[in-house]
């Protein structure tokens, strides 16, 4: 009797010093050892958002270089609002580089006019222990070809499509739910009413152009011939920061390429404002093609290398997120 509970005296003190061990070697190898040693024991290790994988939750045991915490920036806001409209000297200089606008307007005085129109308010700031919001993000690859992923795609909460997105008669493929179109004023296409229209602004008219498509029609032109009315509804127009496109060239791109891609800004919006980021219809198709999934056209590899986009660095941005089991990629 008495040998036996000196043999679990044994063991418990094993047990602490293991414990104690342990400890010491993760104070020695992660950031915030006691923090997430404490979420390790009382099994909050995702408390940052009600899903089973929270994005923006610190997690050093998948992120172990910090690769991730390095770029993530959670108080840029990738929406303008009445109260996130502030564009520092430096971004409105970067930004108004991007398409060279000769003779722009005032930029508040055409944001004021805009945001008596649109909603002014903050959007998506709701994120908290409370809130699972899964999205997907649908680029237009040809890999969606045949990819029977509609289903999938239509079950996220959010179904995010950017450019000219056609789910009419691919559904099977690519699903039929749009709750986020993303464009410019040059790639514009109508949208269903129940669509959130996000708009990249490049430049100031781009702003002064969905004003005017959404009422008087007067602006039909910008560098090419551009709709001049725009079938959407205005109660759901979300515009797209240019201090958080400035942001994810800078941090995320580290300046390659000219300026981000309406692919890359899509699923930089929703790795912001989700929880849990499916991506679908990036790259290229099984066969190496870069196309889209309504063209049969197999020679569509132009855009690459136009100096524009550096797509080969977002994409190797994109599989090391889906690495880093930050995002889902369905290939
Ligand atoms: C995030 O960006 C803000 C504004 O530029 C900056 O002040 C802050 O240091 C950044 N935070 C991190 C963790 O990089
Ligand atoms: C733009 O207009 C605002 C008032 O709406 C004014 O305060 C500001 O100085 C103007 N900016 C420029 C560059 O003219
Ligand atoms: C709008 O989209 C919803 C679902 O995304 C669909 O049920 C509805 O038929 C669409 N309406 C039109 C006019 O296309
Ligand atoms: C579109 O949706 C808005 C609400 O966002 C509603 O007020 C309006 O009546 C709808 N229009 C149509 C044509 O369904
Ligand atoms: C379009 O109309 C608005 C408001 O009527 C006006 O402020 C703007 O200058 C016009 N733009 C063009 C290009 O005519
Ligand atoms: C992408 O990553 C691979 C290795 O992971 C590297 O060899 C290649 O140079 C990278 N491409 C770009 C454009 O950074």
């Amino acid at each position: 009797m008495r040998r036996f509970s000196q043999r679990r005296m044994r063991t418990l003190m094993a047990l602490c010093c293991a414990l104690t061990f342990s400890m010491l070697v993760l104070s020695c190898t992660l950031g915030e050892p006691s923090l997430y040693f404490f979420r390790l024991v009382v099994g909050l290790s995702d408390s940052s958002c009600a899903c089973s994988r929270c994005i923006s939750h610190l997690n050093p045991q998948r992120d172990e270089d910090g690769w991730f915490m390095e770029r993530f920036n959670e108080s840029f806001k990738p929406l303008l609002s009445r109260s996130n409209s502030f564009i520092s000297d430096d971004t409105y200089r970067w930004w108004q580089w991007l398409q060279a606008e000769m003779n722009p307007s005032n930029l508040s005085s055409v944001l004021d006019r805009l945001f008596q129109l649109i909603p002014a308010d903050e959007h998506y700031d709701d994120g908290g222990p409370h809130r699972c919001r899964i999205c997907s993000v649908v680029g237009n690859s040809g890999n969606l070809w045949e990819s029977h992923y509609g289903s999938d795609i239509d079950a996220s909460d959010f179904v995010i499509r950017m450019n000219q997105a056609p789910t009419e008669g691919f559904e099977r493929d690519v699903g039929c739910k749009t709750t986020h179109h993303v464009l410019y004023p040059e790639s514009a296409v109508d949208l269903n009413n129940s669509t959130s229209l996000l708009l990249i602004p490049f430049k100031t008219l781009d702003l002064e152009w969905i004003t005017s498509a959404l009422t008087t029609g007067n602006i039909s032109h910008t560098y090419v011939p551009v709709m001049s009315h725009i079938r959407a509804n205005k109660h759901k127009v979300l515009i797209y920061s240019p201090s958080f496109m400035k942001y994810v060239y800078d941090s995320w791109l580290e300046g390659h390429g000219r300026y981000p891609s309406t692919g890359f800004l899509s699923l930089m919006f929703a790795v912001h404002v989700c929880d849990e980021v499916n991506v679908f219809g990036f790259g290229a198709d099984p066969d190496g093609n870069w196309h889209h999934y309504w063209e049969k056209n197999m020679q569509g590899g132009a855009f690459r290398h136009t100096g524009v986009h550096d797509g080969d660095y977002e994409y190797n941005i994109t599989l090391l997120l889906a690495d880093k089991h930050k995002i889902t990629l369905y290939t």
